[in-house]
């Protein structure tokens, strides 16, 4: 039976949601007639299965070693499911740990991986393509502090306010304020530098629907499933409206004319192809009161609980949860395949 290593938690902010989402696909796997082996990577990145230290090592012909720190007894692994969030897990860390020890995994590689968790290269990619993104400055903390009245500036001539100051490199709303006034902003790039030394300073969408499109498959061959709409009694999306039981709602499928959801349909493919993702994907957008619709961010690991915006979103598109998982271990497991053939 193929042995599926399921990573979890994470040196992350999303360290919790991982844990849940895990336990889902852990369930999916089981029922599909894989054999997971869960492992926890902490918060400070010791990784432990069943409470013992264990780390991964090359195997030969794509099996993996997973070596028991305490015995040094071994066992194998055939596919890694990443079920991490955020940094260190959905940014090209753990894909190229698994490049290296020749393991095929889940999901988008080491590039796709790393541009889609940088909010900053992501929107410069996706600018380049002639997709809609808002403008942004980006900033770095070596800007800031040399140059302070610059970075000012430059606000109040190309983006204005309301601005949404965030991390380049984070998810979950950590480190990011919305900003109404010049008053504000210098509070805000503080925060957001504590979470990463390169911030991005966005103009602001006024009173926007949030909508998210689901994607399974590989490039040429999606399933992409119909947006769903993100409501909430908040002024924007924060860390707590997200993570307080009852703030937010996810409404499955969004109430939107059938030629918008083309349109956002085409848009979440466009940018799955542009980015080179692989597996899955969420495609987040705004939409704002005037129509204009602007792609905010492309996730390559969503949240993955069973009551999940993606897998509601997947089962909306009639692939249900089980069958997700099955699939995206299959198409791990063929993209090593089709690898191994050619190198
Ligand atoms: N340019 C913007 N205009 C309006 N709202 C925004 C903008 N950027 C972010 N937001 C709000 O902040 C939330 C989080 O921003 P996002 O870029 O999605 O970061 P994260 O990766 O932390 O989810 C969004 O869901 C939205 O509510
Ligand atoms: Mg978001």
């Amino acid at each position: 039976m193929t042995r599926v290593l399921v990573l979890m938690g994470g040196r992350s902010g999303e360290h919790d949601v991982s844990l849940v989402s895990a336990r889902g696909v852990v369930d999916a796997l089981t029922e599909g007639g894989f054999t997971p082996v869960p492992v926890v990577i902490d918060r400070e990145g010791a990784w432990t299965r069943d409470g013992r230290p264990v780390t991964l090592g090359p195997g030969a012909g794509g099996v993996g070693r997973l070596i028991d720190l305490a015995d040094g007894s071994v066992d194998e692994v055939d596919v890694v499911f990443p079920v991490l969030h955020g940094p260190n897990g959905e940014d090209g860390t753990v894909q190229g740990l698994c490049e290296m020890a020749r393991l095929p995994y889940v999901g988008a590689g080491v590039a796709a991986s790393a541009v889609s968790m940088d909010k900053a290269l992501f929107k410069a990619l996706a600018m380049g393509h002639g997709l809609p993104v808002a403008e942004a400055v980006v900033v770095s903390a070596a800007d800031w502090a040399t140059q302070p009245d610059a970075v000012t500036a430059e606000v109040a001539a190309s983006i204005g306010y309301p601005c949404f100051v965030k991390p380049a490199r984070m998810g979950s709303s950590v480190g990011i304020s919305r900003v109404s006034s010049p008053d504000g902003l210098d509070e805000a790039i503080v925060l957001a530098l504590a979470a990463d030394d390169k911030i991005l300073i966005e103009r602001g969408v006024t009173s926007p629907r949030e909508v998210e499109v689901g994607l399974l498959g590989t490039p040429g061959d999606l399933v992409t499933s119909p947006p769903g709409e993100i409501t909430y009694d908040a002024e924007w999306y924060d860390y707590e409206t997200k993570y307080t039981d009852g703030r937010a709602q996810v409404t499955i499928p969004a109430a939107l004319d059938p030629a918008l959801v083309s349109r956002l349909q085409a848009l979440a493919e466009a940018a799955f192809e542009l980015v080179g993702c692989h597996g899955l994907a969420r495609v987040d957008f705004l939409i704002a009161p005037d129509g204009e619709i602007l792609l905010s961010e492309l996730n390559t690991m969503p949240g993955f609980t069973p009551t999940s915006a993606f897998p509601s979103l997947m089962a909306q598109a009639g692939v249900p949860y089980p069958e997700a998982v099955r699939r995206l271990v299959t198409m791990a497991m063929d993209r090593a395949g089709a690898r191994t053939a050619t190198t």
